[in-house]
């Protein structure tokens, strides 16, 4: 049989499906491929080196440079399978290779999927296959593409680790990680047992526990960008304009691959209806509640409410269907207590009773914790100063850290924020709300 003859000829963005299928017709290529095909195909929009093979209005072959400098890469080269082993691929290589001579390339290298179609073209077309190389990537983390538009939602990618330190709690912790963390982390597992991802959830619990710790610990254990949306600031003065304000803000995440959404003190905009017909929280939390679902429906999304009262959240807020998990993040129980205080003692852990410490500090939260030990540090460090009056520091100075009687001084000082009300008022939220 006789095969009609090919042409080549520029590449046109009408090309662009038949490009797409031949490209596909190499399944090894494709699971391999080094340059991602929005990359190879912005190059071949862009540029004067992109040609395609066509047998009358049938495209057979495709071949996709760009150069940078004195050198040139080829990003692609493919040919329909029907077509391969005719010279083809060949000739694809020197036009393409004319084209970026006239752009002052002088050097032409390839980087293909080991037994890629484009192979033998370059093989033949005097290219010297090179064995001694290695090839590295590194791929951003999903949801930096658009750096832009995270930066216009204030929002940020969050350094890893942050889930490890969260020191103590570890109730809370083993709860998020196999509700929350594990079903996205590890997807395909989840799915075969017919685990769904959570996508909302809320953390309640007194002030200063960690709500918001957590939520940053998630979003950096997942490597999504962690964005804050605080109703207080959604410019608008009347409900109508703040229920507008918010539907733009869920609207704005669109453009990000993945995202954890946090909303702190949401109470704020989904209290509990007074039922009035004037009710200006009104327009807000039922916007709100029409845009749970919605943003429900999108992968990669993560919404974590926070709220220091539960008890004051609209009943149709919390019901089933809405958020996955109602999680309480309660005070630290004394072990905890000693996790939080050693990692606040740092250097001075081996010399302090840390047991002391945990025993007086029976109603403090992390937060209070956290500013206890300050407190301890800076009263040691002041001391010292005062002692060492204006004599600069020598090594001697240097075996004083912080004692037990500084820290429980600090905290005498410090009021606690818990109160034995709060913690009953807790542990009936969590028979009343919490749902794991
Ligand atoms: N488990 C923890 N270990 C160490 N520090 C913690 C822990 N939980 C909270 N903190 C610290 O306590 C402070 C308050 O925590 P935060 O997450 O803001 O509490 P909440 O959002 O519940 O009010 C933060 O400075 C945080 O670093
Ligand atoms: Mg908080």
């Amino acid at each position: 049989m006789v095969m009609p003859a090919w042409h080549l000829r520029d590449y046109h963005d009408d090309d662009l499906d038949q490009a797409i299928q031949i490209w596909d017709q190499s399944r090894l290529a494709d699971e391999h491929r080094v340059f991602p095909v929005s990359e190879v195909m912005a190059a071949a929009k862009a540029g004067q080196t992109a040609v395609v093979a066509v047998v009358g209005d049938q495209l057979v072959g495709m071949a996709v440079a760009q150069a940078f400098g004195r050198r040139g890469w080829i990003l692609l080269v493919a040919l329909a399978s029907r077509w391969r082993e005719r010279g083809i691929g060949s000739a694809l290589l020197a036009e393409v290779e004319r084209r970026l001579r006239a752009l002052g390339v002088r050097h032409v290298s390839a980087l293909l999927p080991a037994g890629a179609a484009g192979t033998k073209a370059l093989e033949n077309s005097g290219y010297r296959f090179r064995d001694d190389l290695t090839y590295y990537e590194k791929t951003e983390p999903p949801g930096t593409a658009d750096a832009d538009a995270l930066a216009a939602l204030g929002g940020r990618i969050l350094p890893d680790g942050l889930w490890d330190a969260m020191a103590g709690m570890e109730r809370e912790k083993e709860i998020i990680e196999r509700r929350v963390v594990l079903p996205l982390t590890e997807p395909t597992l989840a799915d075969r047992y017919g685990v769904a991802p959570p996508k909302a959830i809320i953390l309640f619990g007194p002030p200063g526990t960690g709500k918001t710790s957590f939520a940053k610990a998630v979003a950096s254990r997942l490597g999504w960008p962690f964005v804050e949306l605080f109703p207080s600031r959604l410019a608008a003065d009347t409900s109508e304009g703040l229920a507008v304000a918010l539907r733009e803000a869920f609207a704005d995440l669109a453009e990000l691959d993945s995202v954890l959404l946090f909303i702190d003190e949401v109470e704020e905009i989904a209290g509990a209806r007074s039922g009035k017909a004037v009710d200006p929280g009104h327009g807000v939390t039922n916007e709100l509640l029409k845009l749970i679902p919605v943003f429900r429906e999108h992968d990669a999304r993560l919404l974590a409410c926070a709220t220091n009262s539960v008890r004051s959240l609209d009943a149709a807020f919390l019901r089933p269907g809405r958020f996955d998990y109602v999680i309480p993040i309660g005070p630290p129980n004394p072990t905890a207590r000693a996790a939080i205080w050693a990692r606040y003692l740092r250097t001075c852990a081996d010399s302090v009773d840390v047991g002391q410490l945990v025993g007086a500090s029976e109603l403090f939260t992390p937060a209070d914790i956290e500013f206890a030990a300050r407190k301890g540090a800076q009263g040691a460090f002041e001391r010292e100063v005062t002692q060492r009056q204006g004599r600069a520091a020598t090594t001697e100075d240097s075996g004083r850290p912080a004692t037990t009687e500084d820290y429980l001084s600090a905290i005498a000082d410090t009021r606690p924020t818990l109160s034995t009300r709060m913690i009953e008022e807790f542990a009936e939220d969590i028979d009343t709300y919490s749902r794991l």
